[in-house]
């Protein structure tokens, strides 16, 4: 996996959330792709199936997904969008060519979180996460705890919950 040492990586500088653009969903296919076994659904993407994907989000308002940029480095994704009465986390991972630099998806996940308060405010923000999948893990020290475990088909996963804002962990703003 997954979990990525912070041996031999560096502090990181400024982290940018940029919205994704036609240019990018080619590379999210591939790291799409790569990561598979960490998300629901497991076929290769093809590039034909990801141009679809990429009208369908267009089309789809209460949806974003960021390119997460370590300085002008583009080092994974991550999105977030209304589904229902909450605000689903979704599509987070860091590509696997990125250069390591620990705490830059930590910190892109705050800041996805702060945007998900300033735009849906007051919705419960939560991430679906495979019940064998470490991330859950790299959740729990990012604010969020198991809420509830549940079976999509024959997969079960864990809806993490973000806890209140008063709970959330001291971090600090560069
Ligand atoms: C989950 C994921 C995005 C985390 O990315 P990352 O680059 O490790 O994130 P950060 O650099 O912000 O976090 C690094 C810190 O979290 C820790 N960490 C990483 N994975 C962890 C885990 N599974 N459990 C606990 N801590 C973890 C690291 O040790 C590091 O701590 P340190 O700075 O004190 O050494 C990445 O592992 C990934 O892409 N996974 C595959 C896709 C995936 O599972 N996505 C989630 C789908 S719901």
């Amino acid at each position: 996996m997954i979990s990525r040492s912070s041996s031999n990586s560096t502090r990181p500088t400024k982290v940018r959330l940029r919205p994704i653009s036609l240019a990018d969903i080619e590379i999210l296919r591939i790291e799409k792709n790569r990561n598979r076994e960490f998300f629901f659904d497991k076929r290769v993407i093809s590039s034909q199936e990801q141009v679809r994907w990429y009208r369908d989000y267009l089309s789809d308002p209460d949806s974003t997904l960021f390119v997460v940029e370590s300085g002008s480095t583009p080092i994974g994704c991550i999105g977030y969008r209304k589904r229902g009465g909450i605000v689903d986390v979704y599509n987070v991972m860091t590509w696997r060519d990125a250069p390591k630099v620990s705490g830059v998806m930590s910190r892109a996940l705050h800041l996805v979180v702060e945007r998900a308060r300033e735009r849906f405010s007051g919705l419960p923000i939560e991430a679906r996460v495979l019940a064998t999948n470490p991330a859950v893990g790299w959740y729990e020290r990012n604010g969020f705890v198991p809420f509830s475990f549940k079976t999509d088909t024959t997969t079960p996963y864990v809806v993490m919950k973000l806890r209140p804002p008063t709970d959330l962990p001291e971090e600090s703003h560069d």
